[in-house]
């Protein structure tokens, strides 16, 4: 135990209250002035914690919850044997009700929108349609592999290799493969895939060459702008270890909710920013039809290349391998390198294909967000709607924040629950113009 007035030592217990549930997963407790991230426990809980590691300047602390003392209503059985303290870092809460889950992440969704955005919204995680106990959903796992050649998951935080042989949340396609069986001598990690098209198949990490391509195919419906109802079937290539929605209820779901709040219209001029191999931009070019025109930009080549075999069929659409805020001539953030020396974060010159205006804006940027660069430029596009597409509410929040100063109100939120048992969440944000505001 330690002394009243010292921070407390990496392998120290405490009983402690947790009192809230932060972004990134990590309920929070505090004993003498320091704070600590609480793994396996929940707000409202007195528990025991060990603590496993200290934050910078040990301001904060990394801890399990060792023994619930007094446990929260929202408290279950984790349903896998390894969601345990010191066993697998994949799911951070699998002790938690799926109801509870989402409230958890409907708070942090609403806290980051206040703090960041000054803007309070009622928000609700809602079920992916289908999912109604949240495991065997993962089509996609990256198990690492131990010096051994054993396959498993990380344990939280470590390089170390636990032999999960059962990944609950794991689709079971992935399963089929019995990845853990397997020796993979010299493999830095194994990646089990099971697309919705063909079978499963395994990926060895580093590939020999290009690795593999699975089909992936998605069938929805949304009610268009005249009020009927759209419906869209589509297939789409893309690498093995190349984006795609991991829930197989996600792709479909998300793309439903983006079309019903653009009621796109035939000849419209549409952005597709971070488009990946073209899940969205398909639906929009059948919505803008062939008077209509549809940019679509992604980083990625592997990707852009399957977007324009993906989308051979659609003359209206240009796909364009580029950063997007390279593409919008937007300095890149700075973080290494002669710029930083400097002070001079350079520009690349906007890409003419990027056109002046736009009727309608769909962005899906990865962790990091669009950035405050990128959405003044969206804003400057005089777009009637803008949907934002994230799977990070802090990123969410800073961005909404540009596009608000911009002159755009946050019209609608959405929330997904399309990573169950895991802290994340997708929110779909609809962006209109502020009264009098443009
Ligand atoms: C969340 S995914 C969305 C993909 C696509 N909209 C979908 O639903 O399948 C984000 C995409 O952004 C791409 N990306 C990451 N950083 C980028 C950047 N700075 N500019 C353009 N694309 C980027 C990634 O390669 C990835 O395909």
């Amino acid at each position: 135990m330690a002394s009243p007035g010292e921070g407390l030592p990496v392998g120290a217990e405490v009983e402690v209250d947790v009192t809230a549930f932060a972004h990134g997963g990590h309920a929070v407790a505090r004993h003498e002035g320091q704070v600590l991230f609480v793994r396996h426990a929940l707000p409202g809980e007195r528990v025991r914690a060990l603590v496993t590691s200290a934050g910078a300047g040990e301001r904060f602390l990394r801890a399990d919850a060792v023994s619930v003392l007094s446990a929260s209503p929202d408290r279950v059985e984790p349903p896998c044997p390894w969601a345990v303290p010191g066993g697998c870092g994949g799911c951070d809460l699998q002790h938690v009700s799926l109801a509870g889950q989402r409230a958890l992440k409907a708070g942090v969704v609403r806290e980051q929108l206040s703090r960041l955005a000054r803007l309070e919204v009622d928000v609700e995680v809602e079920a992916v349609p289908g999912d109604d106990a949240g495991l065997d959903w993962r089509t996609r796992v990256e198990f690492a592999v131990d010096d051994s050649g054993r396959a498993g998951l990380r344990r939280y935080r470590s390089h170390d290799v636990v032999p999960v042989d059962h990944c609950r949340i794991a689709a079971p396609g992935v399963d089929r493969l019995r990845v853990t069986e397997g020796s993979w001598d010299g493999a830095e990690a194994v990646d089990a895939v099971a697309p919705s098209v063909g079978e499963p198949v395994v990926v060895r990490v580093p590939e020999d060459g290009a690795g593999p391509v699975v089909r992936e195919r998605v069938a929805t419906s949304w009610t268009g702008p005249d009020g009927a109802t759209v419906t869209f079937d589509r297939t789409f290539d893309v690498d093995a270890r190349g984006f795609w929605q991991v829930h197989p209820g996600a792709a479909p779901t998300f793309l439903a909710a983006v079309m019903g709040e653009l009621g796109v219209r035939e000849g419209e001029r549409v952005l597709d920013l971070y488009c990946g191999v073209g899940l969205f931009t398909a639906a929009l070019a059948e919505a803008v039809g062939p008077s209509g025109q549809v940019v679509a930009v992604e980083a990625d080549a592997a990707a852009t290349d399957h977007a324009r075999t993906n989308l051979a069929d659609h003359p209206q659409v240009a796909v364009l391998t580029a950063r997007v805020d390279d593409a919008f001539g937007v300095a890149r953030p700075v973080r290494r390198g002669p710029s930083r020396r400097t002070g001079r974060p350079r520009a690349a010159a906007r890409s003419p294909l990027v056109p002046p205006t736009a009727d309608v804006v769909v962005l899906d940027p990865p962790r990091s967000g669009a950035g405050r660069g990128v959405c003044a430029e969206v804003a400057r596009l005089r777009a009637r709607v803008i949907v934002y597409v994230a799977c990070d509410p802090a990123a969410l929040a800073r961005d909404t924040a540009a596009l608000v100063e911009a002159g755009y109100r946050l019209d609608r939120l959405r929330a997904f629950d399309a990573f169950p048992m895991t802290h994340h969440v997708e929110c779909v944000a609809t962006f209109r113009p502020a009264e009098g505001g443009r």
